[in-house]
């Protein structure tokens, strides 16, 4: 069974076919056709934490594609608490084709995908965010951007969207410098699993080393969701890694600066970089869309457009 809980998931090749596909599904939905790949076909979404980009998308994304999607919220299906984890995943496999899953905790989306019979897509847990990190990388390959030739700086928290960032540049061969305060790095064991794919990361706490000559700068919210109790002391240890004019002036001039959003204005990033020139964040969130129809026509094995 074919799952995508993590970058690792997947191939250099697929990464590549993938955004072949993101490419043939963008340009097709833009010149208004309408084709029904996945007619019949139906994707459950489980999520146990708020979201605007994932939830549309993936529903706009089966409606485009010419399938159906159910939203389940967890307090819904009360998943581990009304009934097990293993348990829900295989009643969805009787019903459904595949599902999405927006978790808490890394091992339930892997639950879910060990006992479900059906492909499972990770839509964000506490330790990665894949959908995300195609989408990114497909925004700087639809510009024509070598993913060898460029560098990416992350600056703030290493944390579940840093993770799926850094499998993937290992994986398309773009060094990665990572900026984060003490104690904030990304997981060890991603940033070995990185460079045993081949992975150039250079870790730092310094978000000036990071960013000088990058081409690309990457910010996320210091906070994720779930770290709330920690508020305070992540505001004091994130305040030198905000994204602002000054941070910016020091990578390559015209850097393209990315935000998985939603953004804390103010905090991990200043209005004027946000809604600036350099910003690219909007084509990140349009081409979510894109990419999770180019994932689940992967998975459903109708990647033929
Ligand atoms: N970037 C992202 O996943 O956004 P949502 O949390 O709104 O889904
Ligand atoms: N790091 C953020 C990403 C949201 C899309 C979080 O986990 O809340």
């Amino acid at each position: 069974m074919n799952h995508l809980l993590s970058i690792a998931d997947l191939s250099r090749e697929e990464v590549l076919r993938l955004f072949r596909l993101t490419a043939a599904l963008k340009a097709r939905q833009k010149a208004g056709d309408r084709g029904a790949p996945l007619a019949g076909r139906s994707l459950a979404l489980i999520f146990e934490k708020p979201s605007l980009r994932t939830r549309v998308t993936f529903e706009v994304g089966m409606v485009q594609l010419g399938g159906a999607a159910v939203y389940l919220s967890a307090q819904e299906i009360g998943l581990g608490v009304r009934e097990s984890i293993p348990d829900v995943a295989r009643n969805l496999g009787r019903w459904v084709d595949i599902v999405a899953a927006r978790t808490f905790r890394h091992a339930t989306v892997e639950t879910l995908a060990a006992h479900a019979a059906i492909p499972v897509i990770n839509g964000l847990s506490d330790v990665e965010h894949p959908c995300q990190a195609l989408a990114d990388f497909f925004t700087l390959w639809e510009r024509g951007m070598d993913p060898g030739r460029i560098r990416l700086a992350w600056i703030g928290d290493g944390n579940n969207v840093c993770h799926s960032l850094l499998l993937l540049a290992a994986l398309l061969g773009t060094p990665l410098a990572v900026a984060t305060p003490p104690g904030y790095a990304p997981d060890p064991g991603i940033q070995a699993r990185a460079r045993a794919l081949g992975g150039r990361v250079m870790l730092t706490t310094d978000p000036r080393e990071a960013a000088e000559g990058a081409d690309v700068l990457y910010t996320d919210v210091w906070i994720s969701v779930g770290q709330e109790g920690e508020r305070e002391q992540r505001l004091e240890a994130f305040q030198r890694y905000q994204l602002n004019d000054r941070l910016l002036g020091f990578a390559r001039p015209g850097a393209l600066v990315m935000h998985c959003l939603p953004a804390h204005r103010g905090e991990e990033v200043t209005d004027s970089v946000l809604d600036g020139p350099q910003s690219v964040v909007l084509d990140q969130s349009e081409n979510r869309l894109h990419a999770q129809k180019a994932v689940l026509l992967h998975l459903l094995g109708g990647g033929d457009v």
